[in-house]
């Protein structure tokens, strides 16, 4: 195995290496170590490398799990095909594109009272006023959790992104959250196989693809990703993309001028937050990628941040532009396992900053310090990032 005398070594598993927005290193890797082990999995910097394991399941498989350093988990993520595609078939279900332009009226209905909470003050936190209830109420809503049980579902959620980090002090936090989501989930898909009503949920228990159905473990564990996938992914979009607008007055203002702009703007905030920061694949033969020989049965890991700076793909890749085109980014992954909820973060996205734009165009950073990231190998993101406008009045 290549080793890099002149470099510290890089852990792809450490929170805090992730926690340091590590594109030094990522910028290194692609220049010199393009496929660079780290004493226990191979790190995938390049686009193109990234592309093409992508692109081709049969010698890259999921079914060992997608973290370097935690098994499978019986979802469609910790598959191959054909199982895969048969049980995404079910899922998609639930995500036509007709179902999620159909709910744009109830997103922005959420965004606006996400909004009343805070506008009359004058200042927020942007992470956890802002950008963490609208996903966590969008999946609430489509998984049948009730107003009142969302602070659970924060809980739940986080919990079970923990432990997938693979940290062993995480793991009675987690299965304990489990246990929780089991049960409650339990309870609503009895409900919804029996009286269905307008949601995810329901439609979930119902979808049938060549007479095959959901059973009540396949539709714990499938709604348990839509929670884990959807959650914080498209918190620190937003949270992420705000800090560079907000940042750079003069994007901020030509998007309050036209917000049409958004609709390159948000693809820009996802190539430049990539909030999943890493996918595992296991080669199932010995396999050359980027120069180096892949053993069967060793793991790489996709390294999307770095395939989003890729700069023999994107001009000035460390330049944020909301008008950048073209911007043919993987921070939804490629290939079969391309993200099943995309069209839906994207929605959110664009109509959380219209609802910003238009009520509070007078937004403003209370600190100008870039923010802490959080410490996780796997989603990561803002902590925290206070802003200040001029006080408005509730719409709702
Ligand atoms: C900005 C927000 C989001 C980002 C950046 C994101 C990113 C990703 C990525 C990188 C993958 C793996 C793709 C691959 O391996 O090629 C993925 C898969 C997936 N995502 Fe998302 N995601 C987001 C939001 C959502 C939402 C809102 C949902 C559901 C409500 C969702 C559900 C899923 C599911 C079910 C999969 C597994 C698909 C499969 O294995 O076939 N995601 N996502």
């Amino acid at each position: 195995m290549p080793d890099h005398p002149t470099r510290a070594p890089i852990d792809f598993v450490s929170g805090a290496w992730w926690g340091s927005n590590p594109h030094d290193d990522l910028t290194w890797m692609r220049a010199n170590a393009p496929v660079y082990w780290d004493g226990s999995v191979w790190g995938i910097s390049r686009y193109a490398d990234i592309k093409t394991i992508s692109k081709d399941p049969a010698t890259w498989s999921n079914a060992q799990g997608i973290r370097p350093d935690a098994g499978p988990m019986p979802m469609m993520i910790d598959m191959d095909d054909p199982e895969h595609l048969q049980r995404r078939k079910l899922v998609n279900k639930g995500f036509t594109p007709k179902r999620v332009r159909a709910r744009e009226d109830e997103i922005r209905a959420v965004c606006d009272g996400i909004i009343d909470r805070v506008i009359e003050k004058g200042e927020c936190d942007f992470v956890w006023d802002i950008a963490a209830p609208l996903p966590l109420i969008m999946i609430g809503n489509d998984l049948g959790v009730e107003p009142e049980d969302r602070d659970q579902l924060l809980e739940w959620s986080d919990a079970l992104l923990c432990a997938l980090t693979g940290d062993p002090q995480h793991l009675e936090r987690a299965t304990e959250a489990f246990g929780g989501w089991t049960e409650y989930a339990g309870r609503v898909i009895a409900d919804r196989t029996a009286n269905p009503r307008d949601d995810l949920m329901s439609v979930l228990c119902h979808a049938e693809v060549d007479g095959d159905r959901l059973d009540l473990g396949e539709l714990t564990f499938e709604s348990l990703l839509i929670l884990i996938g959807g959650d914080e992914t498209t918190r620190h979009v937003i949270s992420g993309g705000g800090w560079q607008v907000l940042n750079d007055r003069d994007q901020w203002n030509r998007l309050v001028a036209d917000p049409s702009l958004l609709t390159t703007g948000i693809e820009e905030m996802l190539r430049w937050v990539t909030p999943i920061k890493n996918m595992a694949r296991v080669a199932t033969r010995d396999v050359e990628i980027g120069g180096q020989v892949v053993e069967e049965g060793q793991k790489v890991l996709l390294l999307y941040p770095s395939a989003n700076r890729d700069e023999t793909v994107f001009e000035e890749p460390f330049r944020f532009d909301i008008g950048r085109t073209p911007n043919e980014h993987v921070a939804f992954g490629f290939g079969t396992h391309f993200c099943l909820g995309n069209s839906l973060a994207r929605l959110e996205l664009r109509v959380m900053f219209e609802q910003l734009l238009a009520r509070m165009p007078d937004m403003e950073l209370a600190d100008r310090a870039e923010p802490a990231y959080r410490a996780a190998n796997f989603v990561s993101g803002y902590e925290s990032m206070p802003v200040r406008f001029t006080p408005g009045a509730p719409v709702g």
